[in-house]
């Protein structure tokens, strides 16, 4: 091939010259941003994804169906939806970055992934209220917790919003059938920190698996399912921000979640009592109960970005 004289010097330029020419090209050129956390983070994301394609070495083919992926998942996305959300959690991309900001807070409670079904502004009750609108005849859960800092001082009037699937496993937002807020709800805790409330026991779920997650999934002959979790954020100024779930310890699937959220302190006690035993005896059928505590770590108190509206 000819190449211009005036072009065989190619310092300082963006022309490229060979594979190996092009990372270097990349980060110069993305050196002039101004916010420096920007730069480093895009400089690595460059530098890892650049050393990826070196070595899976993509056939054009590949290329073309990978980015082509990419455009379907965002165009699964839905006000009720979050397809990306959802590819982030089953490639384990959302609990390696939670366990990675926990292990920064060994003292207090560990996080798991907010998953693709939180929604903002759900409806304040007070202590004890149900989330239940639908009063089924499905299992009770009474949940009771504390929230408390490092220190074991009470956390009073924190926020702690919770939202779980249905007994069939279906969250309001997927079920025609659930009033609108169906089994979401916050609650501010008392002047001990403590909260308690009523729902109905959560079923686990299979992930949606009508997109191209549900593709990916089926090519790695992997199970959608998530063994059964409530969510919690727990709010309160002067703290980081707790995004986590509670499993079930009894769940199936409790040891091949779909998206990797189980860790062994997030693993909590159901507790099965009969009808006429335990602190509810004037349930009419068996009913479970779950303790949480909650320990905050000192912070800046931030609120997630719903997925979902
Ligand atoms: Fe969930």
């Amino acid at each position: 091939m000819h190449v211009r004289p005036d072009l065989r010097s190619d310092i300082g330029s963006s022309i490229v010259s060979d594979a190996a020419s092009v990372t270097p090209i990349v980060l110069e050129a993305m050196k002039r941003g101004d916010n420096p956390r920007l730069r480093e983070v895009l400089a690595l994301l460059v530098t890892h994804v650049h050393a990826f394609l070196r070595e899976a070495r993509l056939t054009d083919d590949e290329y073309e169906y990978a980015l082509d992926f990419v455009r379907r998942v965002g165009l699964a996305c839905n006000d009720k939806h979050n397809e990306v959300v959802l590819l982030a959690d089953v490639l384990g991309f959302s609990t390696l970055v939670k366990v990675l900001n926990n292990s920064l807070h060994l003292e207090s409670t560990g996080g798991a992934l907010l998953g693709p079904f939180y929604r903002g502004n759900s409806p304040h009750y007070e202590l004890g209220a149900s989330l239940d609108q639908q009063s089924t005849s499905d299992p009770v859960l009474f949940v009771s917790g504390h929230v408390k800092a490092t220190d074991g001082t009470p956390v009073v009037g924190a926020k702690v919003d919770v939202w779980q699937a249905s007994p069939v496993g279906l969250y309001e937002n997927q079920d025609p059938g659930q009033p609108d807020m169906n089994l979401r709800g916050n609650f501010s805790t008392s002047a001990s920190g403590e909260f308690h409330f009523q729902t109905v026991r959560p079923a686990g779920y299979p992930v949606p698996t009508n997109g191209p997650v549900g593709e990916l999934l089926r090519e790695q002959k992997r199970h959608p399912y998530r063994p059964a979790h409530l969510h919690f954020v727990v709010f309160a100024q002067g703290f980081d921000t707790l995004i986590s779930q509670i499993f079930a310890d009894d769940a199936e699937y409790l040891n091949s979640d779909v998206v990797f959220g189980v860790t062994r302190d997030l693993i909590g006690k159901f507790e099965r009592h009969d009808a006429g035993s335990g602190p509810h005896p004037g349930q009419p059928q068996s009913y479970y109960t779950l303790h949480c505590e909650f320990v905050l770590a000192e912070g800046v108190a931030t609120l997630p970005t719903p997925p979902i509206k």
